[in-house]
């Protein structure tokens, strides 16, 4: 396999981040987090796009986009972790291997944010290690690919 292609795509509110509820999401902005992401994945030879939207379509369509042109998705659903058959439905479709990641750890919290529809289709979750979610989550697809090298 060549360069690891990688989608990060993050839902709803998570535009917010660094001033929503940061005593739950911290203080770094999404912009911060994606040029971590960016950074880290340079150095480790991957290929890393990133997307945010707060609709529900607009994710679906990029998850269909992705197909064929991405390896990994990292993927933080937000509250749509917790009800959206339609991006689980999505997953299943393009079986694209993708981590589910949380900033927060989402079974110390309300009770319904302990459900997660859209985890059972992807290879495995990460939840509340702040922003080294995603960073374990592409930790993670690095350890795969060098199994798998
Ligand atoms: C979240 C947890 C969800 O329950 C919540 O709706 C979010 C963010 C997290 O990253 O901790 O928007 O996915």
């Amino acid at each position: 396999m060549g360069v690891v292609r990688v989608l990060v795509l993050h839902g709803p509110n998570l535009n917010l981040l660094g001033t929503r509820e940061p005593d739950v999401y911290g203080r770094t902005t999404l912009a911060e987090v994606n040029e971590r992401l960016q950074e880290l994945a340079q150095q480790w030879g991957m290929e890393l796009t990133h997307l945010q939207s707060n609709h529900e379509g607009q994710m679906i369509d990029a998850l269909h986009e992705a197909r064929g042109t991405v390896d990994w998705v990292i993927l933080n659903p937000a509250a749509f972790t917790h009800y959206s058959y339609a991006i689980r439905d999505a997953l299943a479709a393009v079986e694209i291997p993708t981590i589910e990641v949380h900033l927060s750890n989402v079974h110390q919290r309300e009770e319904f944010r302990t459900h997660s529809v859209t985890a059972p289709v992807c290879v495995g979750q990460i939840t509340g290690f702040g922003v080294e979610s995603y960073v374990l989550a592409l930790e993670a697809i690095r350890l795969r690919m060098a199994l798998e090298a």
